[in-house]
C-alpha cells in the first residue's frame, strides 16, 4: 500500500462537489468535514466538467468556488476538471482522508490504496436539483401554461353545465 505524506498541521480532508445553489445540505457536509481534520480542501466542479457530466449549474464556477471558499473551515478550493484527478490531488496535497456523500458509496473505494475513504450520509430533503425544479415551477412560462390549463378546464366545466 502506498503511504500518504502527512503535511505539518495534521490531518488533511478532501472532498469534491458541484455546490450549485449552495444549501443547508452543503453547509452540514462542510461542517462535518471540518470536524474530521485540520485542513479542508474542497474540489469544486468546473462548468466544463459539469457539462461533461450532463449537468448545468445555475451559478458559475467562479461564484460557486468563492462561496465554498468563504465557508468557515474551508482552507482551500481547487477546480475539479476530471474524474481521474483525484489520485493526483491526494498525492499533491498530502490528503489523509477523502470524503464524499453516501450517494457516492462504493464509487471511490479504489482510492483506499492512497488514503482513508469515508462516505457521509446526506442531509435529507434538500438537493440542488430539487431547488432547480421548484424554481422551474415558478417560471412565468409555466405559470402561463398553468393559467391556460385552468381556463380550458373552466370552459369545459361551463360547457358541461350548459349541456346538463
Ligand atoms: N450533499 C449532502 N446532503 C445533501 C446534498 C448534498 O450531504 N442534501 C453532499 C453530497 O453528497 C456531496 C456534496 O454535498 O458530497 C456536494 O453535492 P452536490 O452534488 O453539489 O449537491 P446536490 O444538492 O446533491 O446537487 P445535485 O442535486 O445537482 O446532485
Amino acid at each position: 500500500m502506498e503511504t500518504t505524506q502527512e503535511r505539518p498541521g495534521g490531518r488533511t480532508v478532501l472532498t469534491y462537489g458541484t455546490f450549485d445553489l449552495f444549501h443547508i445540505g452543503h453547509l452540514r457536509l462542510i461542517e462535518r468535514l471540518t470536524a474530521m481534520g485540520d485542513r479542508l480542501i474542497v474540489g469544486v466542479s468546473s462548468d466544463e466538467f459539469n457539462a461533461a457530466k450532463g449537468k448545468r449549474s445555475v451559478v458559475s464556477y467562479e461564484d460557486r468556488a468563492a462561496i465554498v471558499g468563504a465557508i468557515r473551515g474551508v482552507d482551500l478550493v481547487i477546480p475539479e476538471h476530471a474524474w481521474e484527478q483525484k489520485a493526483a490531488d491526494i498525492a499533491e496535497y498530502g490528503v489523509d482522508v477523502f470524503v464524499m456523500g453516501d450517494d457516492w458509496r462504493g464509487k471511490f473505494d479504489d482510492l483506499e490504496e492512497l488514503c482513508e475513504v469515508v462516505y457521509l450520509p446526506r442531509t435529507v430533503g434538500v438537493s440542488s436539483t430539487e431547488i432547480k425544479q421548484m424554481l422551474r415551477a415558478l417560471d412565468p412560462a409555466h405559470l402561463d401554461e398553468l393559467q391556460s390549463a385552468v381556463t380550458s378546464l373552466t370552459n369545459l366545466l361551463t360547457h358541461y353545465r350548459d349541456l346538463t
